[in-house]
């Protein structure tokens, strides 16, 4: 990544990390902070117990091997972020390969959090942006489907609504593969998206992704339902935009 001439850098972890901080942004959340490490998480939670007395204690979340962590409020399920339990709260993050992502990506001058459910309010974002990375979190080091797909996704919107020049050819993969797992009688699938046949490419997204890496290790644990969640196109309007670096921490984007 060349990070000094990085104006935007998209972070994805579809399956599940980015799909459940649009989820929560989308429930009323204030403030995530993403952590790498389980025990800088826990320090965290009581150093802002410790200074911001009166204000409610930070809610502890995410996984390791995808399970909720002992000890931890919640684990990386989108269906946990209800406006019941997380509004007007502030989360402490952190999983196995989305939030290294973030750390990874820090040098950034602006990082943002996408997934399905914020596509359309992602792309919105991207507009004039100069030079775009997206950041594809992967699985234990490993290349995941669902993650090149919405970099796909997010390549072909930006291709119809801005006419961008792609830079690199892993772009242009990430595209073809888009396109061909979505085969569409528009001229892509974000044309049909735009066309209003988001619930059909949904649907056959959820299927696509059963054949993930990161899919099938969820299947397995019984987490189906979570690909079904994480493939809902466009159903949230939220973006999370890092606001501080050092502990990192996101905010609902002003203009979602
Ligand atoms: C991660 O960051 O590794 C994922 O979000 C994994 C998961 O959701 O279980």
């Amino acid at each position: 990544m060349k990070s000094a001439e990085t104006d935007v850098a998209v972070v994805v972890d579809v399956l599940r990390a980015t799909s459940v901080m649009t989820t929560a942004f989308g429930s009323g959340v204030k403030r995530i902070f993403t952590c790498c490490q389980i025990s800088e998480a826990v320090s965290l939670a009581k150093q802002i117990e410790n200074t911001d007395q009166g204000n409610q204690r930070p809610l502890l979340c995410g996984e390791r091997s995808c399970k909720p962590i002992s000890g931890f409020d919640h684990g990386n399920s989108p269906s946990e972020y209800t406006p019941a339990r997380v509004r007007g709260q502030t989360l402490i993050m952190t999983t196995t390969n989305g939030t290294k992502a973030i750390e990874a990506a820090s040098s950034a001058k602006q990082l943002i959090a996408a997934s399905f459910l914020n596509l359309p309010a992602v792309v919105e974002t991207l507009r004039g942006s100069r030079l775009v990375h997206l950041i594809c979190s992967g699985t234990d080091g490993q290349i995941t489907a669902e993650d090149v797909l919405l970099a796909g996704a997010i390549i072909d919107a930006c291709t119809v609504e801005y006419r961008v020049t792609l830079e690199d050819d892993e772009s242009r993969i990430a595209q073809g593969f888009w396109a061909s797992c979505l085969p569409v009688s528009e001229r892509s699938p974000w044309v049909s998206v735009k066309n209003g046949n988001e619930k059909q490419l949904s649907h056959l997204l959820a299927k696509s992704f059963g054949d993930t890496l990161g899919g099938a290790n969820l299947k397995n644990l019984g987490f189906e339902q979570d690909l079904h969640r994480c493939a809902q196109i466009g159903t949230q309007s939220a973006v999370g935009v890092r606001s501080q670096k050092n502990p990192t921490a996101f905010e609902l984007l002003a203009s979602a």
